[in-house]
């Protein structure tokens, strides 16, 4: 489904990734976990198609199609989804809009009335009040309803791979237990997932197939559950 082959990204002239390999097969849960400044936000943001990040090697292969070379927007409708590890606010723009605008855009055209549906479905899902979508987005949300409104955006669109950045960090213990049930619940056999995180509790629930460890711009270690518990245990420091 995605097949990372020798990335190399730079910014403002300095390297961050050097030499990332991954490869996701559909129905998998990835985790990626790393000391600070390794690199996976960045690795989300090229993914996502961000445009300060130059790449100067290697390839993003998406379902065979090299998606380096498309538009954020294209890759969305290929069926790609990053949450953000901060969330922007856009003053102005209510999430229904935002959503429906975001919805339009990758899946097609859809009546209010018929997307409220889809919403209200969707905010259940994760034990969201109404009152969000009427709002401003993301404005004056707390760090965790932020996360919760990246998730709602998932929902929504129902991506074919999802890259979540620290989508845990911010979220109380019964919010991780929603969000991740929520995520679970659109995981099917032909979706991927890839999680960014620091902490073993969302991975408990989401539980990852591979759990992969980013140091200086590259993975150095693969493992599974096991090793999320070892990092707890030792740290980042042996590497
Ligand atoms: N827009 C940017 N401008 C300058 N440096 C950046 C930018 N984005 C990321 N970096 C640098 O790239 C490195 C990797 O950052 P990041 O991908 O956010 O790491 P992680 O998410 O693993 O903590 C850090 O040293 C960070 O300071
Ligand atoms: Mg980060």
């Amino acid at each position: 489904m995605l097949h990372i082959q020798d990335l190399h990204v730079s910014i403002e002239g300095k390297a961050i990734l050097q030499g990332f390999n991954l490869q996701v097969n559909p129905g998998e849960v990835h985790a990626l976990m790393g000391p600070n400044g390794a690199g996976k936000s960045t690795l989300a943001k090229v993914l996502a198609g961000h445009p300060a990040y130059e790449v100067t090697g290697g390839s993003i292969l998406l379902e065979g199609q090299n998606i380096l070379e498309l538009p954020p927007e294209e890759r969305a409708k290929l069926g790609l989804f990053m949450s953000f590890q901060y969330p922007l606010e856009i003053p102005g723009v209510t999430n229904f809009q935002f959503l429906h605008a975001a919805y339009t855009a990758c899946k097609g055209k859809i009546t209010e009335p018929e997307f409220e549906k889809i919403l209200q479905q969707k905010m259940a899902l994760l034990n969201m009040r109404e009152e969000f979508k009427d709002r401003s987005l993301n404005e004056g949300f707390s760090g965790g309803e932020k996360k919760r409104n990246e998730i709602l955006q998932m929902a929504v669109l129902e991506p074919k791979i999802a890259i979540l950045d620290e989508t845990d960090s911010g979220l109380d213990i019964d919010a991780i237990k929603i969000v991740s049930e929520g995520v679970k619940k659109l995981l099917t056999k032909d979706r991927a997932l890839i999680l960014i995180t620091h902490y073993q509790r969302l991975l408990e629930f989401l539980t990852p197939h591979f759990v992969h460890v980013v140091v200086a711009g590259k993975i150095v270690e693969t493992g599974t559950f096991d090793l999320a518990l070892k990092l707890e245990k030792q740290g980042y420091h042996v590497y």
